[in-house]
């Protein structure tokens, strides 16, 4: 499948046992026989000797980078010492660094690349459901600062993406779920039809069934780079439809001090309960799809009940963590509400008082 973006078009590759034959798929690409790879630690426990084996064989040598797990690797200090690596291992502008795990690796093995002698390439090889549905294809990379999270970063696209659906297997089940929140949401955005398949098949893809997990990511990533082709940089209103549920989400993660209380997948599953149950308070779209929404993401072992969070906070405050959403533009935040399922669209009118009173509600509900 391709993205297809004038002078940066590339391939994304999904299947299985793409890891064991990475060499088969990134050798027309490489320029040198030593190959850099960035990973983290618990990755590396599982992937690290497939992948150097299949380089071997293709007589590359790997070079790896292995940073510790989680997502304080985005952090200046890593990208500091992430640049002072490659620089030391002389990667110019023409070579390839391999970007091995999670949304976390990908964005900050991107953003490296985005800035290393002004720009080299990148091949993410994603191994969440997460960074294979979403956070490996658009070219989106980025750190977080003392000021919140992916504030500094760039546009900078990948050559290739392999998404390897056996890299899925060693992930651990809370994970998956979260990746999983990401898959539904282009059912939720844009396709009631992938909805339905999601409510039919959705536990077979969290059980990693090779055929159901297959569709589930091919659509998905369909989904996003037909989204991405047409609105790269998030400058007509069609790319941000994919943060669905994202802005309840980030107050959810800012409240909850973006920690493993709540990982980034699990509060956009909730975000998207309040971005459904918020547009059927304003009568945008039906309680019975907003009640299909919940249900959804409730099957999926994902939070769909802010109450049974149990935060000391009130509404006010979560809204207060949305004035330093990134999105903020010119002093108002566009939300991405619903008409129905499949029908997501940016709105520019809501004010955070009334999302504040709406959120007290949620707060106190059962
Ligand atoms: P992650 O990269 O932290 O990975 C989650 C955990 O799973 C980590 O502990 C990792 O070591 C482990 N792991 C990864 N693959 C594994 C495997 N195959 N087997 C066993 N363990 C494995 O988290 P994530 O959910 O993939 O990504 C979250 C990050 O992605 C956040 O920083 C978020 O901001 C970013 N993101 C970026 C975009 C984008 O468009 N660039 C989109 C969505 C999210
Ligand atoms: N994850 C949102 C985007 O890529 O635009």
């Amino acid at each position: 499948m391709g993205v297809e973006l004038a002078g940066r078009s590339y391939e994304v590759r999904i299947g299985a046992g793409l890891l064991e034959n990475a060499a088969q798929h990134c050798a027309p690409m490489l320029r040198k026989k030593s190959v850099p790879v960035v990973t983290d630690d618990s990755v590396a426990s599982h992937w690290r000797e497939p992948l150097a084996a299949s380089f071997a064989a293709a007589g590359f040598d790997t070079a790896w980078h292995v940073l510790p797990a989680g997502e304080q690797a985005k952090s200046w200090q890593h990208l500091a010492g992430l640049c002072d690596w490659l620089l030391a291992r002389e990667v110019e502008r023409g070579d390839q660094v391999l970007a091995l795990g999670g949304g976390v690796i990908g964005d900050l093995t991107g953003f490296a690349a985005s800035v290393l002698k002004r720009g080299c390439g990148f091949i993410q090889l994603p191994t969440t459901l997460l960074a294979q549905v979403d956070s490996s294809v658009g070219g989106k990379t980025a750190i977080n600062t003392s000021a919140g999270k992916n504030l500094v970063g760039a546009f900078h696209q990948p050559s290739l993406v392999l998404a390897d659906l056996d890299a899925l297997a060693t992930l651990p089940d809370r994970e998956m779920r979260a990746g999983y929140a990401e898959v539904i949401k282009y059912g939720i955005l844009g396709d009631a039809a992938f909805f339905d398949w999601l409510d039919a098949n959705g536990s077979d893809v969290l059980a990693r069934d090779r055929a159901a997990l297959g569709h589930a990511v091919a659509t998905s990533v369909a989904a996003k780079a037909k989204i991405v082709a047409e609105d790269e940089r998030e400058t007509t209103g069609t790319r941000a439809l994919l943060n669905l549920g994202h802005t309840f989400g980030h107050a959810l993660e800012a409240e909850t001090g973006f920690s493993d209380k709540l990982l980034h997948g699990e509060s956009v599953a909730l975000g998207m309960v309040l971005a459904a149950r918020y547009s059927a308070r304003r009568s945008l779209m039906s309680e019975t799809d907003a009640d299909r929404v919940t249900r959804a993401i409730d099957a999926a072992g994902l939070p769909a009940e802010i109450a049974a969070l149990g935060l000391d906070c009130d509404g006010a405050r979560l809204a207060g963590h949305m004035r330093h959403d990134k999105k903020m533009d010119a002093g108002s935040l566009p939300f991405i509400l619903l008409r129905g399922i499949g029908e997501a669209f940016v709105a520019r009118d809501v004010e955070l008082a009334n999302v504040a009173a709406f959120l007290d509600e949620q707060l106190q509900a059962h």
